[in-house]
């Protein structure tokens, strides 16, 4: 069984933390970074939940907390997907296509028509997946090495 579920920052903070980690792997940004990040980790999320322009949904299979995705209106008041991952034996089931989905349904939702994401150019995973998923390169991202990419949310 899939289900599509709100974070629960009790019951799964640990296996955020773990996914992200994925996340960071991938993106080739595990030395210092991920450390500085795990720190603020959970007041960040306590953060987010208590906003209603923040979407932060966990995927389970079986019950098994497998992926997930965060987006957020960033400090730039774009709306963002700042995280989506699931877990290596999960992966080419499509699954981050459901979550991607949710995550622009709760734009679209919003009248939201414009969503950003920066992606490392070396994570060629997660490139070739954008763009299948027809997101388009629009420039340099925030971070050394990484790209900036954007896609309508009624696509
Ligand atoms: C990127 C990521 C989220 C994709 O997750 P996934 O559940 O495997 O993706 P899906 O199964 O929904 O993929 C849909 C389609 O995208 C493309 N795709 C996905 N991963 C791909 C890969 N590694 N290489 C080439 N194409 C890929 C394929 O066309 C795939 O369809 P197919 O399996 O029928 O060929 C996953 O690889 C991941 O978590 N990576 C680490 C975290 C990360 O890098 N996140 C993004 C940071 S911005």
């Amino acid at each position: 069984m899939i289900q599509l579920l709100p974070y629960d920052l009790e019951r799964s903070f640990e296996v955020y933390l773990s996914l992200i980690h994925e996340a960071f792997e991938a993106s080739g940004r595990l030395d210092h970074d991920f450390e500085t990040f795990a720190l603020g980790c959970r007041a960040r999320l306590t953060d987010w939940l208590r906003r209603d322009d923040a979407f932060l949904r966990e995927l389970r299979v079986d019950g098994r907390t497998v992926g997930l995705v965060e987006a957020v209106v960033n400090k730039q008041c774009q709306p963002q997907i700042s995280t989506l991952v699931v877990t290596k034996s999960f992966r080419r089931r499509g699954l981050a296509l459901k979550l991607e989905q949710a995550a622009l349904d709760f734009f679209r939702h919003r009248g939201i028509a414009t969503i950003v994401l920066n992606v490392a150019a070396s994570n060629t995973g997660a490139l070739a997946f954008y763009l299948r998923s027809n997101w388009k390169e629009i420039g340099a991202g925030p971070y050394p090495g990484s790209i900036r990419l954007q896609k309508s949310a009624s696509f």
